[in-house]
């Protein structure tokens, strides 16, 4: 794939035709943009985790922590969250900390000029002013493409990273699933050859959408799509799954496939997409998985879930060392942390310290 194609190059209506595979060689370009899973190849995750795991040895020590705030204190970035959050606010938050770059924030368009009428686009162009980076979440999908496009028309094209985009992408979500799942595998042959059941919401789990395409990129791993009818896995994702080889089945039988999976991944319903009077408004999910169930599993399954949860997952296997999405949650502000350093291009810097102090594990 093509890393010297420029967004400025191309305009909005070809822009949007592409495929979401052309489009990567697009956010490859400089600067990088992160929007969307499908610009990520096996050779840039597995960097992305290696350098993760090597940030957060460093940050262990305080020298390594006092060095790594050094490392883009030139910096700043704008953390635009047109839509609620707690996590990926936080853990984008405490990467950019911990790389020394400083923050600004918009968390309710209510309390921007946008309440005056100006359009998204200026309030985007008015944060690119002041900031190096934007890092946004937003309702609309397709919304962080088009101010990465918008930037490359201006004369200050500032790195995007999607922090969730309507119901379509969560790149940075599905990045620290796989670094939970490399990390959990770590000692039985990595993410290869597994079996990743996802379950609940499919049809509007953004991060399942992102994940899954992801997921494509590694050897041999079979997919399982477990969900009613209703809220089953779109077309478009089977049809990516279709053209990368990657195995997959559909099913609503949740419990004889609990034997085989590696890893599950549960979600919540998705009732913040449901439009009044349209399918199904209930914000319970048809599936759950609680200490009744454990003994079904492997001893090295790992149970995921993006979060927040409902109960879809009961509290009283949190201790259990297969439930790890607690982990999966902290593995956020690692994975956040190596793709924003990598991003301004100083991930050179990071690994020359690590191989030269090489911090204990
Ligand atoms: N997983 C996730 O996106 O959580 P938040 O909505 O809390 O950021």
């Amino acid at each position: 794939m093509s890393t010297n194609m420029s967004l400025s190059e191309i305009s909005w209506a070809d822009f949007q035709a592409l495929s979401l595979l052309e489009k990567g060689a697009y956010f490859q370009g400089t600067p990088p943009h992160t929007l969307i899973a499908q610009q990520f190849t096996r050779a840039k995750l597995d960097e992305l985790c290696t350098l993760a795991t090597r940030i957060k040895r460093i940050n262990k020590r305080r020298e390594g922590a006092n060095y790594l705030k050094t490392l883009l204190s030139d910096k700043r970035a704008m953390l635009y969250f047109a839509q609620p959050s707690s996590r990926t606010y936080l853990s984008h938050n405490a990467a950019c900390q911990i790389l020394g770059l400083d923050t600004m924030d918009v968390r309710d368009s209510k309390t921007s000029s946008e309440v005056k009428g100006e359009s998204p686009e200026d309030t985007i162009r008015t944060f690119s002013s002041y900031a190096d980076m934007i890092i946004m979440r937003h309702p609309v999908g397709g919304f962080a493409e088009r101010v990465a496009w918008m930037l490359a028309h201006t004369n200050r094209e500032i790195p995007v990273l999607n922090a969730g985009s309507g119901a379509d992408q969560h790149p940075t979500q599905a990045l620290l699933d796989v670094y939970t799942l490399e990390r959990s595998f770590e000692k039985i042959g990595g993410i290869d050859g597994k079996s990743v059941v996802f379950v609940g919401d499919l049809a509007r789990g953004r991060t399942v959408r992102s994940l899954a395409w992801m997921l494509t990129q590694y050897k041999d791993v079979t997919l399982y799509f477990v969900a009613p009818e209703s809220l089953q896995i779109g077309q478009d994702i089977l049809d990516l799954l279709d053209a990368a080889g990657t195995n997959y089945v559909v099913t609503q039988d949740f419990t004889s496939i609990m034997p085989i999976a590696d890893a599950i991944y549960m979600t919540r319903i998705q009732d913040e997409w449901d439009v009044a009077g349209q399918g199904r408004t209930t914000g319970s999910s048809d599936y759950h998985i609680g200490a009744e169930d454990m003994h079904l599993l492997k001893d090295t399954t790992a149970i995921l879930h993006p979060l927040p949860r409902r109960e879809e997952i009961s509290t009283d296997i949190d201790n259990d060392p297969r439930a790890v999405y607690w982990r999966q949650m902290r593995n956020g502000m690692w994975i956040r942390a190596a793709l924003i350093l990598t991003t301004f291009g100083r991930q050179d810097e990071a690994n020359k310290y690590y191989d030269d102090y090489k911090p204990a594990s």
